[in-house]
């Protein structure tokens, strides 16, 4: 699958994390001009050209889509990788400033970013939207830790992306989502003690790598994924099937 990005252009929003870094770095070996896109530069920062966005901000947004199509008009792609968590509060105590973070990333900076980035792809024909949603969004996690505002957050992503699907399929833009489990990023890391918890619910008994999270984001990126419209890859490990 060498060189099978070649001549595509694709942002990683949040290509700082985890996730994100190894979603850039797999895109760039496979031959990818890749657009790093995150709040700052990070030491997990994967391949590609660093372009700092706030997703909060659809000034932000709109600001880094232009410099993106200032450096050519070729359409560029865009995944979408960036989220946050809540600390493990109960819904009865949670502040609404909390709900407003997570939702104003999660959520409106997601929504913001696929506004403007396809926008742009539908101007010039088509291209590809990959979402990272969560198992999450579908099946509730909620033991050992609460996380009421993400869950909700993660089943928004899943219900936009088949909304988008449909608005914008027939003129060319595939929108289509990756649905991880446990995933060992910094993401987690306040949560090191829930990690034997999440292990043994999994059925195949570890957390996901990170690569394997972005094999599922190059297959809804490339052609071969032609016919995938909507489509939500679940990649659990087994954890939601018990
Ligand atoms: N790690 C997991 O177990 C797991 C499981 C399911 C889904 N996910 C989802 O996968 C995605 C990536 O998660 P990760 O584990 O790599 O997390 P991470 O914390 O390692 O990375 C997230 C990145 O998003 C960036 N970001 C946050 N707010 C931003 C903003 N306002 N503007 C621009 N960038 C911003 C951060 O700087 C960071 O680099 C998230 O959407 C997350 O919800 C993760």
């Amino acid at each position: 699958m060498q060189n099978r990005f070649r001549g595509r252009r694709i942002a990683v929003v949040g290509a700082a994390g985890g996730i994100g870094a190894a979603v850039a770095d797999a895109l760039s070996r496979e031959g990818a001009q890749v657009y790093a896109l995150d709040l700052r530069p990070a030491e997990a920062m994967g391949a590609g050209e660093f372009v700092p966005v706030d997703i909060t901000s659809e000034a932000s947004v709109a600001e880094a889509v232009t410099a993106l199509y200032a450096r050519s008009p070729e359409p560029v792609d865009l995944v979408n990788s960036a989220g946050i968590v809540e600390n493990d509060v109960a819904a009865e105590d949670m502040p609404m400033e909390t709900f407003d973070r997570v939702m104003a990333v999660n959520l409106r900076g997601v929504f913001a970013t696929c506004k403007h980035f396809g926008r742009e792809l539908l101007a010039r024909g088509g291209g590809a939207i990959v979402n990272i949603a969560s198992m999450s969004g579908n099946h509730v996690v909620n033991e050992p830790q609460r996380q009421s505002v993400y869950n909700s957050s993660k089943a928004a992503v899943s219900a936009l992306t088949r909304s988008l699907a449909v608005e914008w399929g027939g003129r060319g833009v595939r929108v289509n989502a990756v649905s991880p489990g446990y995933v060992d990023t910094p993401l987690n890391a306040l949560k090191r003690h829930m990690h034997d918890h999440w292990i043994e619910g999994t059925v195949v008994g570890r957390f996901a790598r990170v690569e394997e999270i972005a094999a599922a984001v190059g297959y809804l990126l490339s052609d071969e994924a032609a016919y995938c419209c909507g489509t939500e890859l679940l990649i659990d490990g087994g954890f939601s099937l018990r």
